[in-house]
């Protein structure tokens, strides 16, 4: 089967673009796997008004017209953090970007999730690839919705291991409380946590199959990229990390990865451990499964899935 004769899977993608988030919405929307019902942003990697200026940008980049609104400018309860050491001043430091012409919706991320999911006429997959403070005021707002969402995709957490503490992964460290909220939903998660995502990596080669493919997407995708990796390489990576990305990918692709059932619960306290996620390894808590998890995937079958994906945007991508 070719790509377009899947049937689309109806999402919205929820983020704070950031590097890693503009990658994954460039795959989305160049794969034609999914009809992208919404964007809404969200604070993390930076603030608010620069994660959602960025979402205007990547979104006229890559031609994608879905409407976006701005999402919760802070956690649910904790303080904020932002990552510029990692994506810069800026949110998506780097290469020069078209001004944007996709305009913010005037409703708050949560409304305009529940209109798009109130009116499709299947169940809408959530990918979330930040914090999940949106994902939460959802749920808390809108409980007469939750059968509506189909499945949670989200990078976030480490079953074994943190990124921003030793304990906890960035994402759900910035919002623990709303990510307990969405574990303990009820709502099936596809769970792309450190596990996984540390070892998609793409290669400095990669960068330069990217950049040779010359088109105007390509164009920036390599650039950020690089930008992406200088962090990283300064830690000894032999690439840059796809977080994010392999929350697509893994809706797109899942056989490139190997995935494990657990009962994944979520610690909002505690001095060294807050926001980690806790895996149920051997079901001693006798609670079913809530989530499915990453846990390996094939690296060069990720490289050459997105690469091509990229190289979609050289043929015309879908509106
Ligand atoms: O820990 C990685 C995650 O934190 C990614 O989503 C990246 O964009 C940052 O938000
Ligand atoms: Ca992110």
């Amino acid at each position: 089967m070719q790509m377009n004769d899947f049937p689309k899977i109806p999402v919205i993608l929820d983020g704070d673009p950031g590097h890693d988030d503009a990658i994954a919405w460039t795959i989305a929307h160049g794969s034609g796997r999914f009809r992208i019902l919404a964007v809404t942003t969200a604070a993390g990697n930076q603030t608010i008004e620069k994660t959602t200026y960025n979402a205007r940008r990547v979104c006229t980049l890559i031609g994608l017209k879905a409407p976006i609104a701005r999402g919760c400018s802070h956690p649910l309860l904790a303080d904020l953090m932002n990552a510029p050491s990692i994506h810069g001043e800026t949110g998506l430091d780097g290469p020069a970007l078209p001004a944007p012409v996709m305009e913010e919706e005037p409703l708050p991320a949560v409304e305009l999730m529940a209109r798009v999911i109130r009116s499709c006429e299947e169940k809408v997959t959530i990918v979330s690839t930040g914090p999940l403070t949106n994902t939460a005021a959802f749920l808390l707002s809108h409980p007469e919705l939750r059968e509506r969402i189909g499945r949670i995709s989200l990078m976030g957490g480490g079953l074994g291991f943190g990124n921003w503490t030793p304990a906890a992964e960035f994402n759900i460290l910035v919002d623990p409380e709303a990510a307990k909220i969405v574990f303990e939903s009820g709502v099936p998660i596809l769970m792309a946590g450190l596990d996984v995502t540390e070892k998609a990596l793409i290669y400095p080669e990669d960068f330069e199959r990217i950049r040779s493919l010359g088109n105007p997407v390509s164009g920036i995708v390599w650039q950020w990229l690089e930008f992406f990796y200088r962090f990283h390489r300064n830690l000894d990576y032999k690439g840059a990390p796809m977080h994010d990305p392999c929350a697509v990918m893994a809706l797109i692709h899942p056989e490139i990865f190997t995935m494990r059932d657990y009962y994944v619960q979520i610690e909002t306290g505690g001095d060294y451990c807050r926001g980690a996620t806790v895996p149920d390894w051997y079901g001693i808590t006798g609670e079913a499964p809530n989530a499915t998890c990453l846990v390996d995937v094939d690296r060069e079958a990720f490289a050459d899935a997105l690469v091509g994906l990229i190289a979609a945007y050289g043929k015309g991508v879908a509106e």
